[in-house]
């Protein structure tokens, strides 16, 4: 096991992850996806969408499609959607890297805590801009390595712990907005040994895919 996507923590902890990382996560993504301007009938891709601990935060009027790769993470979203009978939510397997979806089809693009986790996370962050429509969102919420040098140097020399956890500390928030065509709204940072950011950015409306 070299790279944080092929953890187990996604498979094999999966009945267990609303009860040790969801309930750290939970309150601060509802509370993004509660802000969003949503009107009905928008679609909303999440990418990474896990065990789907934000699906109650979002509208009934708006056609959700949360895609995983782990079969084990989305079978724990897939039986929410069942008890909480949510017919405008659709789940897939599928990689934050090659979204299965045509360029522009979607008015919002949320991600929460997968950035860190993808072996490339620069291509998921095209991708999901690539299946944005013009003027839609992209909204990602994350940890990054701060760019402090020294603080840079030791989130590099944890890394090869967190990788076997299951994400990586060297990633910093430029690397994955640098030269994309977007228009940032918002970057709220809580800065620390490592930074936690929420990102609100726009696709410009010029850019095609
Ligand atoms: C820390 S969990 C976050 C789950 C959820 N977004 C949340 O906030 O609870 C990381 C998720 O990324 C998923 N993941 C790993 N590799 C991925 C990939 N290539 N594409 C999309 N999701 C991926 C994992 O299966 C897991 O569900």
């Amino acid at each position: 096991m070299g790279e944080p996507h092929e953890s187990r923590i996604y498979s094999d902890f999966a009945r267990f992850y609303d009860s040790v990382f969801g309930r750290v996560f939970v309150d601060h993504e509802h509370e993004v996806i509660e802000s969003l301007n949503f009107r009905p009938g928008h679609r909303v891709l999440e990418v990474g969408v896990g065990t789907g601990i934000t699906l109650d935060a979002y509208p009934p009027y708006v056609h959700i499609v949360g895609i995983d790769p782990s079969a084990d993470m989305l079978a724990q979203a897939a039986a929410k959607a069942r008890e909480n009978d949510w017919g405008h939510i659709e789940l897939r397997q599928g990689d934050a890297q090659n979204l299965d979806f045509p360029d522009n089809s979607f008015d919002f693009i949320t991600s929460f805590h997968v950035m860190t986790v993808v072996p490339d996370p620069v291509r998921k962050m095209k991708e999901m801009v690539r299946v944005c429509k013009p003027g839609g969102k992209i909204v990602v919420i994350n940890h990054f390595s701060s760019p402090h040098p020294v603080l840079y140097a030791l989130n590099t020399m944890i890394n090869p712990i967190t990788k076997h956890l299951g994400w990586t500390t060297r990633l910093r928030v430029s690397d994955v907005l640098n030269g994309q065509p977007i228009k940032l709204e918002r970057n709220d940072r809580v800065s620390t040994f490592s930074v936690h950011h929420v990102i609100v950015a726009r696709k410009e409306d010029s850019a095609g895919a």
